[in-house]
């Protein structure tokens, strides 16, 4: 340890955290040096209310774009500001607590967690998690039995119109993502009589099919999206679940029947772009959307917050019971942290479906993250 480091720590405890370097600007692709991993200290003193808390896991998600512009573009999302630390979806041990919800050993979990190795946080941001609800894996509960758990089986039940025995075709883009990945299986087990996703490479579409029970599915990058559609869905489709809007959606969109429903997730393919969300539709799709009285409501998987608990009930049970699927991929160390935020955005083609969730490992504690490839 150097003389710095020793009066620092005299001064509080020293901790590594990851800080908003630069901003990409709204029609900018991300780059690592947007963000800096640097050393810091914080106080020793836990106050009334606080709990201390060792970061397990960290969460990466497609919506951290919009938070590295200045103006996030939403009014339920915050920018994250230069040079102060990044924060998002988090899994903790508690360490030290002065809030009477907590004790020491406890695991809780926030959507508002710092980047970085200890923190002391208000302990009415933080929620406990019970480890046996999913067997241990505890970053589950930033995936599967999380908000992305939450955001797929919810999207589905508010907006999907799902009925089990009606011989419904659902499509999934973005099938081979952390949602995605779910909300065709939710769709099974729901009532889909067909599930069809869409992905970007051969390996994610056979991991698709052949584990997480996908009935199919279309490489986007390859051959002709709405031919293998056409083929794959003779029935037309009944709902669709879209994460990533554009060209995908357009094509989707045109293949939809009468009366069927958008499940409005996520528009990924725009997020590098200064467009409104959710971005209109193509005049010829939006037709298509009128004339068949399409839905396309918007989803906000915050606005139900109130099912929460059940619903990761149901989440953790399907776990349990094998009927969902989850992929996880680790990688490690905080440092890594913007470099794979980055080739979150980046999409790096090489990478495969077992990347959907990168745990990173630094010292003695562990981050997740969930990438997009
Ligand atoms: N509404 C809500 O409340 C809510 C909550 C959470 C997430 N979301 C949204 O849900 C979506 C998925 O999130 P996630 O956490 O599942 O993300 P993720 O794990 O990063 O997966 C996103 C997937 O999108 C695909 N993709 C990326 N860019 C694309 C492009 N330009 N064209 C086509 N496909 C592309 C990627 O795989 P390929 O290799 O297959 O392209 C990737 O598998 C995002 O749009 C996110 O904003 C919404």
């Amino acid at each position: 340890m150097g003389v710095q480091c020793e009066i620092a720590a005299k001064a509080g405890m020293i901790i590594q955290r990851v800080v908003l370097n630069s901003r990409p600007g709204k029609n900018g692709v991300p780059v690592a040096e947007n963000f800096r991993l640097e050393q810091s200290t914080m106080p020793d003193t836990v106050q009334e209310g606080q709990v201390r808390v060792r970061t397990l896991y960290l969460s990466v998600d497609p919506y951290m774009r919009c938070r590295m512009n200045e103006d996030t573009g939403s009014d339920y999302l915050l920018p994250w500001q230069l040079s102060e630390v990044a924060d998002g979806g988090g899994i903790g041990v508690v360490e030290e607590s002065k809030h009477n919800n907590f004790a020491k050993g406890d695991i809780v979990t926030s959507f508002n967690w710092p980047w970085q190795t200890v923190a002391i946080l208000d302990g009415s941001l933080l929620q406990k998690v019970v480890p046996q609800l999913v067997n241990g894996r505890l970053s589950y509960f930033l995936g599967a039995a999380g908000l992305t758990g939450l955001t797929a089986l919810l999207g589905i039940r508010e907006k999907g119109h799902v009925t089990a025995g009606a011989n419904q075709t659902m499509v999934v883009s973005g099938a081979a993502g952390a949602c995605g990945s779910l909300a065709g299986q939710i769709g099974h087990l729901e009532g889909c009589s067909r599930v069809v996703g869409i992905a970007g490479t051969d390996e994610k579409c056979s991991i698709l099919v052949s584990e997480m029970g996908f009935d199919a599915a279309i490489n986007y990058k390859k051959g002709n999206v709405a031919q293998q559609l056409r083929e794959l869905c003779p029935g037309g489709v009944d709902v669709y679940f879209d994460n990533v809007g554009g060209d995908i959606s357009d094509t989707v969109i045109s293949q939809m029947n009468q009366n069927s429903h958008i499940i409005l997730c996520g528009q990924i393919s725009q997020y590098n772009k200064d467009v409104p969300y959710p971005p209109p539709l193509p005049p010829d799709t939006e037709k298509i959307q009128k004339e068949r009285n399409i839905t396309r409501e918007r989803f906000l998987v915050l606005n139900y917050m109130d099912k929460q608990e059940a619903t990761v009930l149901q989440l953790c049970q399907w776990i349990q019971e094998g009927k969902l699927k989850v992929r996880e991929t680790v990688v490690e160390g905080l440092a890594n942290i913007g470099g794979k935020l980055l080739q979150h955005f980046l999409k790096t083609s090489s990478a495969t479906i077992a990347e959907a969730i990168c745990q990173f490992r630094f010292l003695f504690f562990i981050i997740r993250l969930k990438i997009m490839f």
